[in-house]
């Protein structure tokens, strides 16, 4: 199968698909609710996903993992104008997705319960975390072990009831840019210094190997995210919220 990359590069198969422009990252709020999986989004998955599927054990792992998977599949197809079922994932050594058959399209998948968030860019890295509330303890002990130091000092003057907020976004921003430069396997990295998480926002950060970064912080239904995209100094870069299942426009 070749996709067609030349199209891809400055729009999408189906006239009605948003299109995605060079300094444009698409941001996707996914459903993943368990009761919505059916037999007819396995059909779409490779036999590898099935049996990955098959090893999770947690309620609900499996028929997400499936759902996710699923979207991303339409989703990525709708892009290339290829059915979803005809996409081959490759993963790199660290365990990040791509297509090799379309390495321009650039995307990453993250859920968190019934929620998933998908990045999508054209030709530029991208990364994307999202977490649940949760209790707020939790927060506070992620904060001690995975935080920056300067961090954790700034969030500790932070309000008691604002602080595992603006940890969980702290984290979503560090595991997302893990996620976008492919190396979340070495944690000692998740250290990088980003502005104050007191507040969301959108920033550019620039990592030790002089790479330039666009980080969004992003919310929905109470969960927290981030997206992390490959940013060309000087650039003006949009972010476009669709949700999905459909594509409206948020
Ligand atoms: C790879 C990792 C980032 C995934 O994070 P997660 O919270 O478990 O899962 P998320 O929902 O955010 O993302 C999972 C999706 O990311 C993608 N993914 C998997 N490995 C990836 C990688 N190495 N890089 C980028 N994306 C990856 C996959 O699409 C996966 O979903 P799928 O398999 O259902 O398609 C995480 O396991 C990891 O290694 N983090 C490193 C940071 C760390 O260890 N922190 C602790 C320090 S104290």
């Amino acid at each position: 199968m070749v996709l067609n990359q030349t199209r891809m590069k400055s729009a999408t198969q189906s006239a009605d698909w948003p299109p995605l422009r060079s300094a444009t990252a698409h941001l996707w709020w996914l459903k993943l609710s368990p009761a919505e999986a059916d037999a007819a989004l396995q059909d779409i998955l490779s036999p590898a996903e099935r049996r990955r599927a098959r090893q999770l054990r947690r309620p609900g792992a499996a028929s997400r993992f499936c759902l996710g998977r699923a979207h991303l599949r339409r989703i990525l197809g709708e892009y290339l104008g290829a059915p979803p079922e005809s996409l081959q994932f490759a993963y790199t050594p660290n365990g990040k997705p791509y297509l090799p058959e379309a390495p321009r399209l650039s995307f990453n998948l993250a859920h968190a319960g019934d929620l998933g968030l998908l990045a999508v860019a054209d030709g530029r890295h991208v990364g994307a975390d999202v977490e649940l509330p949760g209790p707020p303890a939790r927060w506070l002990a992620i904060a001690r072990r995975c935080l920056p130091e300067s961090e954790r000092r700034r969030l500790q003057a932070l309000p008691e009831e604002a602080r595992a907020r603006a940890v969980q976004r702290s984290w979503t921003r560090q595991e997302a840019f893990l996620k976008a430069s492919d190396q979340a396997s070495l944690r000692r990295l998740l250290r990088l210094e980003m502005p104050c998480a007191a507040s969301p926002g959108q920033f550019t950060i620039r990592d030790a190997q002089g790479c330039h970064w666009l980080a969004q912080d992003v919310a929905r239904a109470g969960a927290i995210g981030a997206l992390v995209v490959e940013h060309r100094p000087n650039e003006r870069l949009e972010v476009l919220s669709f949700a999905w299942p459909g594509r409206e426009r948020l």
